[in-house]
């Protein structure tokens, strides 16, 4: 196995996901709600997606509260205290505020005082975008315990009148501790692309200097959830497959490999495509978009919770996780548990 080597070629310290956490808000959307409020059937959502529900939030709950439950969790599987977090990241497109940042939110909520912080915008990658950034400070030396959360309420932002994209997104939001640990290989790569050609396929166009949020702007639904479906699709199954199998030479690893692959939980198709594609069963992927759809950053986070503490895999194995979002960006790493 390959290990990436610091810039004065010293081998970096090894890191690892010491524990993880979710948290999915408890109001239930099924598809036979949907039913009711926009043109679809619970039979297209099911064929199209494979989502047969999805988590909303309560009014009043916002990301940095999803991102503080899922926190404690993973604290508390780590047995990590909130004074020994170094740097807090959060991942997500649906920030409570655009500032002070949904981090420095979280870290008043979970009492990390000694906690530098801040937000990383990568759509549905940013979960793994965050724990390369992680895995940097940590082998680098700058700190030693980061926390990584991917978390957003997409609900917010959701074209409730569309059903071309309200039928596939839910809120969430997960965890994990990184911290060194000497003798594991933890994080083995990550590898991470971007291609701003795409931006317009998947986007929000308001709300920043673009289109600010003017009455006419709003009107014209500018603050929410735009998406070309089709082309989103044939690209998530493109840079999916580009980046495991980048992730792969990067490690040394082959896909056999693999006891499991967690990838961005947005339509049963893709995931299927890439098994395809990939040469793998299904069954070796996690997957749960049934039960809580597409939950943007947090979809990843919360499958490789879920994984982890079902006993998907055990110490030592490896696992890859995998995904795709709007920018277009795209990312995959390289675990051994
Ligand atoms: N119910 C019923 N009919 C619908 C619905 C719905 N909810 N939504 C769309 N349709 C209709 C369309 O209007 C279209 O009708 P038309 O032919 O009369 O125009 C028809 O169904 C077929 O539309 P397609 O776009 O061909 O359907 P497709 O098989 O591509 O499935 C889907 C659509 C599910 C959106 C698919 O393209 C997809 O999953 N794309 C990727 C989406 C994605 O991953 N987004 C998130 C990415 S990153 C992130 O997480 C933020």
């Amino acid at each position: 196995m390959k290990r990436p080597r610091a810039r004065n070629s010293e081998p970096v310290r090894p890191v690892s996901i010491v524990g993880t956490g979710s948290y999915v808000p408890e109001r239930v959307l099924t598809n036979a709600d949907l039913e009711k409020m926009v043109d679809t059937t619970n039979e297209w959502i099911v064929s199209r997606t494979g989502i047969r529900e999805r988590r909303i939030a309560a009014p009043g709950e916002f990301t940095s509260h999803m991102a503080a439950k899922a926190a404690q969790r993973a604290m508390t599987q780590a047995k990590v205290s909130a004074g020994e977090i170094d740097l807090i990241l959060v991942a997500t497109v649906t920030p409570d505020t655009f500032f002070p940042s949904t981090a420095c939110h979280v870290q008043r909520l979970i009492g990390a005082t000694s906690a530098a912080c801040f937000d990383l915008s990568a759509a549905c990658s940013g979960f793994l975008y965050a724990i390369e950034v992680a895995q940097q400070f940590i082998s680098n030396r700058t700190y030693n315990t980061v926390l990584v959360i991917g978390a957003d309420r997409l609900s917010s932002i959701v074209n409730w009148e569309d059903r071309n994209t309200c039928v596939l997104f839910g809120d969430g939001a997960g965890a994990a501790l990184l911290r060194w640990r000497a003798g594991s290989s933890g994080v083995i790569t990550t590898f991470m692309g971007s291609d701003g050609r795409h931006a317009n396929i998947l986007h929000m166009p308001g709300g920043g200097c673009a289109a600010p949020t003017t009455p006419e702007n709003f009107d014209k639904k500018l603050n929410t959830l735009h998406m070309n479906g089709r082309e989103t699709f044939k690209q998530a199954v493109i840079s999916m497959q580009t980046a495991t199998t980048k992730a792969l030479e990067q490690s040394g690893l082959s896909i056999q490999d693999l006891s499991c692959i967690i990838p961005h939980q947005a339509n049963l198709r893709i995931i299927e495509a890439l098994a395809e594609r990939m040469d793998v069963p299904l069954e070796k992927f996690h997957v749960n978009l049934d039960r809580y759809g597409n939950t943007s950053a947090a979809a990843v986070a919360i499958a490789l919770d879920e994984a982890s503490r079902t006993g998907r895999f055990h110490m030592g194995d490896y696992i890859l996780m995998v995904v795709f979002g709007g920018g277009l960006t795209y990312a995959s790493s390289v675990v051994q548990w």
